[in-house]
């Protein structure tokens, strides 16, 4: 069943629990992925990133996410991430998304501020939720793996700053920079635990984690432990479908067929999102 993300955030708060909020890029990965949820039970967010257009387009991709939402057996979300522009955010609205994120953390504050405000008063005619993202993550969502050193250069979230934000634009749910990158670690990322803590405790908000692979079991669970609520996740996933692919067609000596790839990655990922979410719900 297709339900807004403040849904899923208070099935999450009132569990102790964050929920995966997974990328989808394919329909392979889009089935994977609620395969998993249905399997183990859990409500789950389906996401699409605007970066992703250049695999495929959200005008193709976005309104099978909402009908496989839609005819699921368990809650699921259908977010658009990282929205630069608000016409694309109001295109994902129009399609039936249950919620935008408005990423203007590239804007000085006060610009960041106006814009997620007109975000907010537009999701608000659809009765869809949204999130909005203060501090720097750092990369794209593309699993590529960034300039030696930049996994270190992510700009922390000011938890002073995020009390203002939460306040001045009553967003549902704040994506905050304590240490996690986007794609895969060049090291082991180290975590500033505190930040959320200080974050949850002055904005009172589920917090977003991004960056989700690559983050260890007890990391995932200290963050969650202190407040965050929903967690992004795509690199290891995309990465154990290619991965799956790769041995398969390695030992394959007669001829491979597409439908044969695409059922291997699938499997894979699904395999994968599994893993991820029996963390994230502490099963
Ligand atoms: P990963 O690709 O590092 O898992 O991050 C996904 C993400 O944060 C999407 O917004």
């Amino acid at each position: 069943m297709l339900v807004s993300m403040k849904r899923i955030l208070e099935y999450a708060e009132a569990h102790d629990q964050a929920i995966g909020a997974f990328n989808v890029s394919t329909l392979e990965g889009l089935m994977g992925t609620l395969e998993a949820a249905e399997e183990l039970h859990q409500p789950v967010i389906i996401q699409f990133a605007q970066v992703h257009e250049s695999i495929i387009s959200v005008d193709v991709l976005g309104p099978v996410m909402v009908m496989m939402a839609e005819k699921s057996t368990v809650p699921v979300c259908v977010h658009l991430d990282h929205g630069e522009d608000l016409d694309y955010l109001k295109k994902a609205l129009d399609m039936g998304f249950t919620s935008i994120m408005y990423d203007g953390s590239v804007l000085d504050f006060e610009k960041n501020v106006a814009n997620t405000c007109i975000a907010v008063e537009m999701a608000e005619a659809y009765g869809a939720s949204v999130e909005a993202e203060i501090g720097c993550m750092g990369r794209e969502e593309f699993g590529s793996v960034g300039e030696e050193g930049e996994a270190v250069q992510s700009m922390y979230t000011n938890p002073e700053e995020a009390r203002e934000f939460v306040a001045r634009t009553d967003v549902d749910a704040l994506a905050c920079s304590f240490g996690t990158v986007h794609g895969l670690y060049l090291t082991q990322p180290k975590l500033d635990f505190g930040i959320i803590s200080s974050i949850r405790e002055k904005a009172q908000i589920p917090i977003v984690m991004h960056g989700g692979s690559g983050v260890s079991a007890p990391d995932f669970r200290e963050c969650i432990k202190r407040g965050v609520r929903k967690i992004n996740y795509y690199t290891y996933a995309a990465k154990a479908g290619g991965e799956a692919v790769k041995a398969q067609c390695g030992k394959e000596d007669d001829v491979v067929y597409f439908h044969d790839v695409a059922t291997w990655g699938r499997e894979a990922m699904k395999a994968d999102v599994m893993t991820a979410m029996k963390v994230f719900s502490g099963k």
